[in-house]
């Protein structure tokens, strides 16, 4: 059976191609999430080949009118693209023809599909990176007013998931805060490799009119032009870069959630996620169950899975061209998606977290997590850490075997251990006085927060 409409390139072949091997190299389905990108390309190719006298103005102003309907045909489901053209681009190139007849395969002139769709997707990833900066920009916002609301708060800080010494609350989100800035500084600096207009490569060796591939890149406001032009349609790099800062924003996200959905337990109780961003069980009427983090940590894996797809595609694809990197968009628009989509819920979610100031008050003034302190204590009273150390292991054990804690032994029972003990001890054993006692750069103190905080603030701006 033949397909409805010719596809590009049918005149060189006897036979139609094959109904299943048609349905099976259509990128429609996918590539149709690109009809702007496409239809802006266009356009800025035919404005080109207009001034350029390759093509004629009046037909020029057919052809850009034409594509300017079809944009709107599309968005508004007038026109519903299907399998059979192929791909978004014989799509819209077939409807042109139906608009303005012959003259539609002008648009063509000097380009192939090959720079056509390259430019497309340069044009997606400025978008898509965008709006994925901004979203960072947002949650990180966010995390510095939790760090200003929280910084008085005293919180566990964990090592191995074990409790390990007590900090002001807004140093944990100001961690988070940095992590994110980061990755707002790989998508920026990934934005100037990605701001590269590939159009006027055509196949992949130039074309024999007199494009000014110059031109159409100020037209799509591009920042700099291919320097090769077989390089400009055969690399994917930057859609590997992207889906690799995805997975990065990706592994800090669900290292958060881990802490959400961990302290949001019971057996926690550290935080409070509000009712809005919980979920229920249909069987056990008391859960209530952080699914949006587990869900952004879930999704973690598929984006890492795009990563691995993407690799995997590119590797060992002979120069230039080849039709297996059809299957890049896929991969790129499910990265894209999950994670401006992760990192826009997230951001919702943990406005509406509180903290349980309470408990953690209590918690923290009871822990063992100030041995440390008694170490330290000891340190300054001159004597060599190890040996502090040794002794403060001896005095946790006693604590641990007498079920006490460490504020709750009295002083001559810390004698017994050490001489050096006096009862200003018992003012480095508050959490309050621990966190800031920390006198080091960017340490966990309320200090070192306050400082932080400034400094994030004028960087936000
Ligand atoms: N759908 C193709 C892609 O995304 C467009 C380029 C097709 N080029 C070709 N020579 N068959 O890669």
């Amino acid at each position: 059976m033949s397909t409805k409409k010719e596809l590009l390139w049918q005149s060189r072949f006897n036979e139609p191609f094959d109904r299943e091997a048609l349905l099976f190299s259509s990128s429609v389905e996918v590539d149709k999430a690109l009809y702007q990108e496409d239809i802006k390309g266009s356009i800025a190719h035919v404005s080109m080949l207009s001034e350029e006298a390759i093509i004629p103005v009046e037909e020029a102003r057919l052809i850009i009118e034409g594509l300017e309907e079809i944009e709107q045909e599309i968005s508004s489901g007038a026109l519903v693209p299907e399998w059979e053209e192929e791909d978004i681009h014989t799509v819209i190139e077939n409807r042109l023809k139906e608009k303005i007849g012959p003259i539609a395969g002008k648009m063509h002139s000097g380009r192939s599909r090959n720079d056509q769709v390259a430019t497309d997707t340069r044009l997606f990833l400025k978008a898509r990176i965008n709006e994925l900066r901004d979203a960072l920009n947002s949650l990180n916002s966010l995390l510095l007013e939790k760090a200003e609301t929280y910084r008085h708060t005293v919180i566990f800080g964990y090592t191995h998931l074990q409790r390990a010494q007590p900090i002001s609350a807004g140093h944990y989100y100001l961690a988070y805060f940095n992590m994110f800035k980061r990755d707002g500084e790989r998508l920026q600096d990934l934005f100037r490799r990605v701001d590269v207009s590939p159009l006027g490569a055509a196949a992949f060796a130039g074309s024999t009119l007199p494009l000014n591939a110059k031109r159409s890149m100020e037209l799509l406001d591009f920042g700099e032009l291919f320097q090769n032009s077989i390089d400009a349609v055969s690399d994917r790099d930057i859609i590997i870069e992207f889906i690799s800062a995805c997975s990065i924003i990706m592994m800090h996200l669900s290292r958060f959630c881990e802490d959400l959905i961990l302290w949001s337990s019971s057996e926690f109780n550290y935080l409070e996620i509000s009712d809005a961003f919980s979920t229920g069980s249909s069987i056990m009427p008391q859960k209530k169950n952080a699914d949006i983090a587990e869900l952004v940590r879930g999704k973690t894996g598929r984006v890492y899975g795009d990563l691995m797809n993407i690799l995997t595609i590119m590797k060992g694809i002979p120069l230039s061209y080849n039709r297996d990197m059809q299957e890049d968009k896929p991969p790129l628009f499910d990265a894209s998606r999950s994670t401006i989509s992760s990192v826009k819920i997230f951001s919702k979610m943990l406005a509406h977290t509180k903290l349980n100031e309470e408990r953690l008050a209590k918690l923290t003034g009871e822990d063992l997590s100030l041995a440390t302190e008694i170490a330290e204590y000891l340190v300054k009273k001159n004597l060599p850490f190890r040996e502090a150390h040794r002794i403060t292991g001896k005095i946790v054990s006693h604590a641990v075997a007498s079920e006490t804690t460490l504020p709750n032994i009295p002083l001559e029972t810390y004698r017994t251990f050490s001489d050096l003990f006096d009862d200003d001890l018992f003012d480095a054993l508050k959490p309050e006085a621990s966190v800031n006692a920390k006198r080091t750069h960017g340490s966990a103190s309320f200090a070192s927060v306050d400082q932080q905080i400034k400094a994030a603030k004028s960087e936000l701006r």
